[in-house]
């Protein structure tokens, strides 16, 4: 079977006004990926050959968010608010290039999942003209209510046009839809918009199909796949859910997680199999974490690899460009930022290491600091093989510490240091005999003197 080609419509011009934010409802992020990405995610997994993102006429950010994801969306824009269908009728050039499928997602339900999308897809393979997502809401009020004889999807009712008896179906329409791609731009054309808000009305499509002999069809999916955004309590709600997807993934990947409802992922969040977190571990986005390794608590990483067996934390924070190689160990209160810990380093207590290198099995004592930045620009520090760096050592970059080289405790180290050879950079200790007790009997006199 030859595969069938699929237009995505993506309908991203919402104003979102119920967020109370300047930032457009779908840029808003769950497990650090904006509505707007999960959703065009979800349609190129589902197949989608070509995607069209329908953005508001000031929704400059949300195009480039769209061109981000999906380098070849074509980005058009709905000038004025009238309808659904008139929204996707904004893809207009692109549904007359004629697709064997269409499919209509909105962009604010980043929950939909490609699986869900593909059985749509799928109804419409099988000869119906309209597939509409059908779900059973604890209270359907507001949504179109799926009007089903004998079998056949007849109309969707808006809750506004719907009469009592119409009101009273509790299947109802959860906004995913797709069009047979043949017939789509005829019937999306015939749409009127004589109801109750004089809209352009998407879901008119499966009356007129039904008028035309065409065949309209429910399928019916779960409440997450349809569940939308319009406020931050549904945003937070969205984000539960979704963390507990994540967390049921990772589990089912072979990771384990004592207490799975403390961790916090991203979507892009990779752990391979028998990587151990423990309790309270937050992942912001890009972090890969490889086999073997274990995160202790209380630890937030971004943009960090982690290698086979390394061990992180407790209270560890790894920012963009940190990279731990197989068995390296960072420990409590050690920030690593754009720089490596190669294999079997260790910075086990109270330190800062970035922008540089630290070599295979070095050691960074507690409190070593990479003073690298002079105010005005970052410099690197590279630490070689084997050294081992002294307790509360501050290197200042850019600066060089050879191979195997030793570094003072408590030592400023503003030049290279070659391999091999002894740093001190601290004043040398001072001895004075007997000192504390003169002072001693000189405070006991001072006080008999005044009686
Ligand atoms: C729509 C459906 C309703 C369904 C519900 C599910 C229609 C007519 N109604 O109702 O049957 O139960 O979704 O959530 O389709 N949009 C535009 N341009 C417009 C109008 C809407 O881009 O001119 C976009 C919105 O940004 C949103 C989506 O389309 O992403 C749905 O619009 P909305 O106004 O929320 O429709 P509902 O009244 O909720
Ligand atoms: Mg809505």
């Amino acid at each position: 079977m030859t595969e069938r080609t699929c237009l995505a419509v993506v309908l991203a011009a919402g104003e979102g006004t119920r967020m109370r934010s300047g930032v457009p409802k779908v840029l808003h992020p769950v497990a650090n990926e904006t509505l707007l990405a999960h959703v065009l995610r979800a349609v190129g997994a589902a197949g989608a050959s070509a995607c069209v993102v329908v953005v508001g006429p000031d929704h400059d950010a949300v195009a480039k968010e769209a061109a981000r994801i999906v380098p070849g969306a074509e980005i058009v824009r709905q000038m004025q608010r009238l309808g659904t269908a008139h929204a996707v009728l904004a893809a207009r050039d692109a549904l007359a290039r004629g697709f064997d499928d269409v499919l209509v997602v909105f962009a604010d339900t980043p929950l939909v999942r490609a699986e869900t999308l593909s059985r749509l897809r799928a109804a419409i393979a099988d000869g119906a003209a309209v597939a509409v997502a059908g779900f059973t809401p604890a209270d359907p009020t507001g949504y179109g209510r799926l009007i089903i004889d004998d079998g056949r999807l007849v109309a969707i009712r808006e809750h506004n046009d719907a009469t009592e008896a119409e009101r009273a179906i509790r299947l109802c329409n959860g906004g995913l839809m797709a069009l047979d791609g043949r017939g789509a731009l005829a019937l999306l054309e015939r749409i009127g918009n004589a109801n109750a808000k004089s809209e352009f009305y998407l879901t008119d499509a499966v009356a007129l199909a039904n008028q035309s002999g065409l065949r309209a069809v429910a399928v019916e999916v779960e409440e997450d796949d349809v569940r939308g955004v319009n406020t931050k309590a549904q945003l937070a709600e969205t984000e539960a859910v979704l963390q507990q997807r994540l967390r049921q993934a990772a589990l089912e990947a072979g990771v384990t997680m004592i207490a799975p409802e403390t961790v916090f992922l991203s979507a892009d969040t990779k752990l391979a199999r028998d990587v151990t977190i423990e309790p309270y571990v937050v992942f912001g986005p890009g972090v890969t974490v490889e086999s073997g390794a274990i995160i202790h608590s209380f630890s937030h990483l971004t943009g960090a690899h982690i290698g086979e067996g390394a061990e992180v934390g407790p209270f560890a924070r790894m920012r963009p460009g940190a990279r731990m190689g197989k068995g390296a160990k960072i420990g409590n209160f050690v920030e690593l930022k754009a720089a490596v810990l190669e294999d079997g380093a260790k910075a086990n207590h109270l330190a800062y290491i970035g922008d540089g290198r630290v070599g295979e099995h070095a050691n960074i004592g507690a409190g070593t600091i990479f003073c690298n930045y002079d105010g005005s620009a970052k410099h690197r520090t590279d630490v070689g093989k084997g050294a081992f760096v002294g307790s509360n050592s501050a290197l200042v970059a850019p600066v060089t510490i050879g191979e195997g080289a030793y570094i003072g405790s408590g030592s400023v180290i503003t030049e290279d240091v070659p391999a091999d050879s002894l740093a001190l950079g601290r004043v040398r200790q001072v001895i004075k005999e007997g000192w504390a007790s003169r002072l001693r009997s000189l405070k006991a006199a001072g006080k008999k003197d005044r009686g």
